[in-house]
């Protein structure tokens, strides 16, 4: 099992409330979209979530299993970055690898499983190339793939789409929910593994979620609506409310 399950966490740098008292749960096979306003946290709450930083308060747990204090590589987690941070003097295909190199898988191995994942998202044929030769939607199509190349238990994206127009928005938004669905297909488990999906959108209504201000003891509630658009009709979003 692999959901995800927040119980009242905090992140503070200093003064400011980065995440405050977040309760979430993220059921396997899932797709969870969280909304909200620059700054109001969305960032925090991933890397929280995937052991890049620790909360001041509250805990994390995955598959019921207490990680709060685990470091990132015994999450399984894949994450597509913000920025895409792709290495730019790498090829295509050795930035798919270069998770599995961590991993110590290497050989034909490796290279069987980064171009499998190219063909998932689409890519198949521009291996050879550098991130600056691909246009906007590949250069994410190639994060994703080095996202999912190692079969991660949980997916997450860091706006996914915010640097895309809204024609490759609305196409990507499809095919990551059909990428869900293969992945848990191929992986033959039970339930199709869990995507969190982190958005940011503009369109979001304030309410989510003011800007982080300093902490003043202020009760947090935490809030859950359905969000109807292509990708997370059916799913749930979810975020704390001000
Ligand atoms: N390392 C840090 N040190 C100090 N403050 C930080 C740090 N990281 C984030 N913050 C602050 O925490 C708050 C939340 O930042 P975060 O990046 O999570 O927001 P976000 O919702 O992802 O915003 P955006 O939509 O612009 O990406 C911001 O006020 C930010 O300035
Ligand atoms: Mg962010």
């Amino acid at each position: 099992m692999s959901d995800i399950r927040l119980e009242g966490v905090s992140k503070r740098y200093g003064p400011v409330a980065a995440a405050d008292n977040v309760d979430l749960a993220v059921a396997q096979g899932e797709f969870v979209t969280i909304l909200g306003p620059s700054g109001s946290g969305k960032t925090t709450l991933l890397s929280l979530i995937a052991g890049l930083n620790r909360p001041t308060a509250g805990r994390i747990f995955i598959g019921g299993r207490d990680v709060t204090e685990a470091p990132a590589q015994e999450r399984n987690i894949g994450l597509v970055f913000q920025s895409y941070a792709l290495f730019p003097h790498m090829t295509v295909l050795e930035n798919v690898l270069f998770p599995l190199g961590v991993r110590k898988i290497g050989g034909a191995v490796a290279r069987g499983q980064a171009l499998d994942a190219l063909k998932l998202v689409r890519l198949e044929g521009l291996q050879e190339r550098r991130p600056s030769q691909l246009s906007g939607g590949q250069q994410q199509r190639v994060a994703l793939a080095r996202a999912i190349v190692f079969k991660p238990d949980i997916l997450l994206l860091d706006e996914p789409l915010g640097a895309l127009d809204r024609k490759l928005r609305e196409e990507l938004q499809v095919e990551l929910k059909q990428l869900q669905r293969t992945l848990g297909t191929t992986r033959k488990k039970p339930c199709p593994c869990p995507i969190a999906s982190w958005c940011w959108t503009r369109a979001a209504p304030s309410r989510w979620r003011r800007p982080p201000r300093p902490i003043s003891g202020r009760p947090t509630a935490s809030l859950r609506s359905s969000w109807a658009s292509p990708i997370s009709s059916g799913s749930r979003m979810a975020g704390p409310a001000s």
